[in-house]
């Protein structure tokens, strides 16, 4: 199937059909595609809930300003950014070593460059700059699950402290943005609209 006839195959869905449920495998399919997107520095800080819990669905959606897709969806993902930017470079350090004590010490310099980089930055900024990689894994998701025609709508209409509570985040997670994932119970609302390309591109050659 050609990539952008998917891309416009889809559309954010505010309601999904109570007859079809999205497959544990393509679940997994679109968990991957969240999981192999880039980031930055590779250090993915961002956590994510896969919820498919009725009755957490139904808080939720009470803290979503009772957006219907919510609830109504197989699987709701919640991605939080993860506030432990500068502890995050030394997990993803040992990860890559994997115990061996001479890729260990190859990548020293690598783990304080990446230390002093994330330092630098305030609380704010390293909330910011996870919250940016969260942002290219929706994007991820987003294009796997049109790629396997399931609907989705992704979201940002939600109380983040409310989810926090509901989802029992530890603090050092912040809820960013989620995607709601089902089968259309009906068409969009009104046809897809985007600005021209003259309008987003400048080409410079
Ligand atoms: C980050 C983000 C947050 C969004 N939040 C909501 C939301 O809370 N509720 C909703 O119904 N749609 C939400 N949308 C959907 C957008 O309104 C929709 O993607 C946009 O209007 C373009 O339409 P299309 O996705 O149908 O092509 C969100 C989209 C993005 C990317």
């Amino acid at each position: 199937m050609p990539f952008l006839d998917s891309l416009n195959w889809r559309f954010a869905a505010k309601h999904f059909s109570s007859d079809k449920k999205v497959s544990a495998e393509d679940l997994d399919t679109v968990l991957e595609a969240i999981r192999m997107a880039p980031t930055s520095f590779g250090m993915q800080p961002f956590h994510a809930y896969v919820v498919s819990n009725k009755d957490v669905l139904k808080e939720l959606r009470a803290a979503s300003f009772d957006q219907a897709q919510v609830e109504e969806s197989s699987y709701y993902i919640v991605f939080a950014a993860r506030t432990d930017g500068v502890d995050r470079v030394d997990e993803h350090i040992e990860a890559l070593a994997a115990g061996d004590p001479e890729k260990l010490a190859s990548l020293e310099k690598m783990r304080s460059i990446r230390k002093k980089s994330l330092s630098k930055k305030s609380p704010e900024e390293l909330v910011t700059w996870a919250r940016n990689q969260v942002y290219i894994a929706l994007g991820f998701a987003l294009a796997a699950a049109a790629e396997l025609r399931i609907d989705s709508c992704p979201m940002e209409g939600f109380l983040p402290a409310e989810y926090a509570k509901i989802l029992q985040m530890p603090d050092t997670l912040i809820p960013a943005v989620s995607l709601a994932l089902g089968y259309r119970k009906e068409g969009p609302e009104r046809p897809k609209f985007r600005f021209s390309n003259e309008d987003l591109f400048t080409h410079v050659s």
